[in-house]
């Protein structure tokens, strides 16, 4: 079977496609033979050795997967072979099959193609868990998303209007704030998309002000960089803020701020949270596939690339040029 294999630490053109042995699963593991795979920030930084996890190499990357149940390992009573699944186990998925336990994977209903089922659990997993479980979203909150037409961003403003909260959408480009409207935003803010002076930092916030004269109760950051601190300077009191990613650098912040506006600064790790609380993971997941089925929450799938071209797909991320997810297809 073929892997686009991480020879070595370094960026998409290190990336060889080559062809490998079959894997096996072991008790209470599966294999799926993948259809479509969901391209993530995480893609970005695991081949280059700067993600959480370091798997070891050669490795695919390819963090989350949609495809059939081609075979099980003793014990697994949960699949059968042939069934339509989504997953994910952090790396391995840009390949023809890839081996997971079987409790990472989830059935996929009918009406779910291959290549948003692929695109779905990462982006919209990550997102709900920072809203709902970490961000204890209600029901006519403001909310900020930064990047909001990226991966998580995109599906934080869906399901911010899910849970009922007043989403504003700051992104960088025009075009970018368009696709956010059009998934639900209630309003947009485009900021500079290079380093931000203090001029620019406090036309920031004053945006953010004049749409929510009395701050906002959650941030969503799944950006950082000179973003982060005129969001902060916008909050309103007891608010949330959450911080999920940092495409645009990591941040430091004036820990007086969190101190005159009584809010918390709270940290997300989706990957963390599956292991700690894996009913509650499964629960978080019922949630969005039926949320999916009613309608309110979609991946936008902008881009399918095949599996010889996954690199140019995790360039993509790279650049900042994507909106909505890009999916390799196989
Ligand atoms: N905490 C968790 O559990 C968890 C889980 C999944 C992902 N993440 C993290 O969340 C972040 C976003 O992931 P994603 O898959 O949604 O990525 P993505 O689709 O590429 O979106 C990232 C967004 O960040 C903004 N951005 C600002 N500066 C950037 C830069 N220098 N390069 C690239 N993008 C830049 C872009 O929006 P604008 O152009 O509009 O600014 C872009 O749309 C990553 O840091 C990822 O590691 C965290």
């Amino acid at each position: 079977m073929r892997a686009l294999l991480s020879p070595q630490s370094g960026d998409h053109t290190t990336l060889q496609l080559r062809d490998v042995p079959e894997p096996i699963p072991g008790p209470g593991e599966v294999r799926v033979e993948v259809e479509a795979v969901g391209i993530n920030y995480p893609d970005v930084l695991i081949i280059q050795d700067l993600y959480q996890f370091r798997p070891q190499r050669p490795f695919a990357p390819g963090a989350e997967f949609a495809g059939r149940i081609d075979a099980v390992g003793e014990g697994v009573d949960r699949f059968r072979v042939g069934q339509r699944v989504l997953g994910g186990s952090g790396w391995g998925g840009l390949a023809d099959k890839v081996v997971l336990p079987a409790d990472r994977c989830f059935a996929i209903p009918d009406s779910m193609p291959a290549d948003e089922a692929a695109a779905f659990l990462m982006t919209y997993g990550t997102s709900q868990h920072a809203l709902k479980d970490r961000g204890r979203i209600q029901s006519g909150d403001r909310l900020l998303v930064l990047g909001a037409a990226g991966g998580v961003g995109l599906a934080a403003v869906e399901l911010g209007k899910a849970y009922k909260a007043q989403v504003i959408a700051a992104v960088s480009t025009a075009e970018k704030a368009e696709v956010a409207r059009e998934r639900g935003a209630d309003a947009t803010i485009i900021y500079p998309s290079g380093p931000l002076d203090s001029a620019e930092a406090k036309a920031f916030t004053a945006e953010i002000r004049k749409i929510a004269p009395d701050g906002v109760n959650i941030v969503y950051d799944g950006v950082g960089g000179d973003y982060a601190e005129p969001a902060l300077r916008s909050m309103a009191w007891d608010g949330r803020y959450l911080v999920v990613g940092f495409p645009a650098g990591i941040p430091r912040l004036p820990l007086n701020l969190p101190l005159l506006k009584g809010c918390s600064i709270v940290g997300v790790f989706w990957g963390a949270f599956i292991n700690h609380a894996s009913a509650q993971h499964e629960a978080n997941v019922a949630e969005l596939i039926s949320l999916y089925e009613a309608g309110r929450i979609k991946p936008l799938v902008s881009e399918r690339f095949p599996l010889e071209r996954g690199g140019e797909a995790i360039a993509r991320l790279q650049t900042r040029s994507v909106i909505g997810k890009v999916v390799v297809t196989l």
